[in-house]
């Protein structure tokens, strides 16, 4: 595309309220350098502009690898028999929580496969301790679960839900997750919202099947929804899923997809993810370069750590708990930013006038 109209197309998806699916398509199918690096400074002027320069850190402890579900991607997939299952007590939880707070993390994020002996009232406790104790917010990505749960979580403290549409178009939702229903996840996500919580979705890129207009169709998705998060990750491929045999999704479409979703919807928090680092390499620096402004310091102690294996390679599996803070840091200064310690809420409440 010459580099003028792709100026121009790119000023009028950032300014529509509604993009067109075809103007996106046609963003996902660009591959020519020059046309990559206005993408992607494009996305980065975009986050400098509504977002700054401050790179935001997400403690996970992976507390729980039991999962219900069957996704046909997931290493936590309940068909897996090869993998030792776990449940951290919340003894073990409760002092992974005291070194990520002791690290100045400000938000913790309690993430489990879908857990069905999860005891809901257990969870509670665990939250009404951590907020008694920490000035931290609390982000759960525990799937889907009755409204019921999810306000008893809420109403003991728990801030933010991620719970992610993986694909937004109910076709492939289906292909790619048997026995789930994509009206359920919708509702789910809606429930999470009305009850008060800041809510994150994201997808999957490069799922078996998918095409660029499934992307494009993820991308409008976030911006319809408004959502306060939006975590979007390439595919890797487990030798104990359906998916074994498949392609791992590629880099340079994860990053168009990631550089739209900054374009579209602004000020929203976009991690680097962690499948972005566990590629052939880490890519995380290339996706702070085109949008993201988050990253995911891993805090679940070992051996827990090396059995939440959702996907091979990933990354940080070997580090000692904390040794991310530095190695984070390192990559905020060589991009001339920094990591911003705060608690990072929702910026959807500041409206800010597109100028770039
Ligand atoms: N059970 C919760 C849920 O379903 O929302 C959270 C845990 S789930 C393991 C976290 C995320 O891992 C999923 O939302 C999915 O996007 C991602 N994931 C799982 N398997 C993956 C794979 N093979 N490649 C890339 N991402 C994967
Ligand atoms: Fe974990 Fe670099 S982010 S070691």
């Amino acid at each position: 595309m010459n580099m003028s109209n792709l100026a121009k197309l790119l000023n009028e998806i950032s300014l529509a309220d509604s993009p067109r699916l075809e103007d996106l398509e046609q963003i996902l199918n660009l591959n020519r350098q020059e046309e990559l690096k206005e993408l992607f400074s494009y996305a980065d002027k975009i986050r400098q502009e509504f977002c700054g320069a401050g790179i935001f850190l997400r403690g996970i402890i992976e507390f729980s690898n039991y999962c219900c579900r069957e996704c046909f991607y997931c290493g936590l997939n309940k068909n897996n028999h090869k993998l030792t299952r776990y449940r951290m007590s919340k003894e073990e939880l409760l002092e992974s929580v005291a070194y990520l707070a002791a690290g100045n993390i400000k938000t913790l994020v309690l993430q489990s496969g879908e857990d069905e002996g999860l005891d809901v009232l257990w969870l509670k406790e665990i939250i009404l301790s951590i907020k008694s104790q920490y000035d931290i917010a609390i982000t759960l990505s525990l799937g889907e679960r009755d409204a019921g749960d999810y306000r008893l979580w809420k109403e003991a403290g728990a801030d933010r839900y991620l719970l992610k549409i993986e694909s937004a178009d109910e076709g492939l939702y289906l292909k790619t997750h048997s026995g789930m229903s994509f009206t359920r996840r919708l509702n789910c996500l809606t429930n999470l919202r009305s009850l008060g919580y800041q809510v994150g979705s994201g997808c999957i890129i490069g799922l078996p099947g998918q095409t660029l207009k499934n992307i494009a169709q993820d991308i409008l998705f976030f911006k319809q929804n408004d959502f306060d998060m939006v975590g979007i990750g390439p595919f890797i491929a487990h030798k104990e899923t359906l998916f074994a045999q498949e392609q791992n999704g590629r880099l340079q479409l994860t990053l168009k997809a990631l550089a739209l979703t900054r374009i579209v919807t602004k000020n929203a928090f976009l991690p680097a993810t962690t499948a972005l680092g566990s590629l052939d390499k880490d890519y995380r620096l290339e996706g702070l370069k085109c949008g993201a402004n988050v990253l995911m310091p891993n805090f679940t102690p070992q051996p827990f750590r090396k059995l939440y294996e959702i996907y091979p390679g990933k990354r940080c599996v070997d580090e000692p708990v904390g040794a991310c803070n530095f190695c984070m840091d390192k990559m905020a200064k060589s991009l001339g930013r920094f990591i911003d310690y705060s608690r990072g809420d929702a910026l959807k409440f500041k409206k800010a006038v597109l100028n770039v």
